[in-house]
């Protein structure tokens, strides 16, 4: 286990684990450790918000517990279930053996053994190497009850079991939270948070981003690449790309042995920075060599 002591460690403990965190990034997160406060990251797609909870639960040596958010996700899923197919069989063994003992069949039913523990109550039970990093992924995706709900969790870190009682967390998790803000979170749920916009990183960033994502591509190429997608990033289009096109876009070239841009090449491999047909179509023939004479123009 691993204690963040400053900005610059929070920063060189994320840089080990190849995760390249600026300055403002790197101060909420350390701010975030310090008082125990959950961070709450918002940011185009492909910015680096998920990779930032597992960074961190790598650099700290902590447990990460990821809670996928989606439309129609309910407490059953997010924090315990009972299992309803086990406790099933329990009642028939034990009608078999012979009119078992009604009220120590129903307690041993609503035990611990028959709980199936959801990444909520997972993240409030302790963990070998500390307290875990709970990521609660995409949580714009959700609606407003499940928001609520997540509120009161967190506020006190406690979850209550009906037939069992309260389970509280020994030491509070470290709460990651991601939204690619397709719709405003509650501002009451914000407010118990660090925030933080996880924008598109300066060509700077990209470009050592790329060389710890990326090692293998040459440093002209990297270069390319990276003030390219930057350009098109400034383009009237549907979709930007993120850092993850950027990185996969360098990893295409790399398998098709590109040394160099070309309108061609460019062509021929958009799918893996666009997503979108109109995009594609926007960028094929002339338009691609613009942007690329302009980043060159850039670069030079
Ligand atoms: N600062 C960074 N340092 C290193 N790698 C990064 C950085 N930012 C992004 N990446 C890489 O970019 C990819 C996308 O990151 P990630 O999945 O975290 O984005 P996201 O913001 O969660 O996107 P989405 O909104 O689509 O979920 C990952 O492979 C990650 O390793
Ligand atoms: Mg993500």
């Amino acid at each position: 286990m691993t204690e963040a002591t400053s900005i610059d460690h929070v920063q060189t403990l994320l840089g080990d684990t190849g995760y390249v965190c600026g300055r403002a990034l790197a101060t909420v997160v350390f701010l975030a450790l310090k008082l125990g406060r959950p961070l709450f990251l918002e940011g185009e797609a492909g910015t680096g918000k998920t990779e930032i909870a597992k960074a961190l639960a790598q650099a700290l040596g902590r447990r990460l517990i990821r809670l996928q958010c989606y439309e129609g996700l309910d407490a059953s899923s997010a924090v315990y279930e009972w299992n309803f197919p086990a406790q099933m069989v329990a009642i028939r063994t034990a009608e078999a053996a012979g009119g078992a003992d009604r009220a120590a069949l129903r307690t041993e039913l609503f035990s611990e053994e028959f709980l199936v523990e959801r990444p909520l109550l997972e993240a409030m039970r302790p963990q070998p190497g500390g307290a875990p990093v709970l990521l609660i992924d995409e949580i714009d995706r959700t609606d407003e009850p499940f928001e609520a709900f997540l509120l009161e969790a967190l506020s006190d870190f406690q979850v209550t079991i009906p037939e069992l009682g309260t389970i509280h967390a020994p030491e509070p998790p470290i709460v990651v939270l991601t939204s690619n803000r397709t719709r405003e979170v509650h501002d009451a749920l914000k407010r118990r948070c660090l925030y933080h916009w996880v924008d598109y990183p300066t060509f700077e960033r990209e470009t050592q981003i790329l060389a710890a994502r990326a090692p293998e591509a040459s440093e002209t190429l990297s270069r390319e690449v990276v003030a390219f997608v930057q350009r098109l990033r400034t383009e009237d289009i549907f979709k930007k790309p993120g850092v993850a096109e950027t990185i996969d876009w360098a990893k295409c070239l790399l398998a098709l042995d590109v040394i160099d841009l070309s309108p061609e090449v460019i062509s021929d491999t958009l799918g893996a920075i666009l997503k979108y047909q109109d995009d594609i179509q926007k960028l094929h023939g002339s338009e691609a060599r613009r942007i690329l004479d302009e980043a060159r123009a850039q670069l030079a």
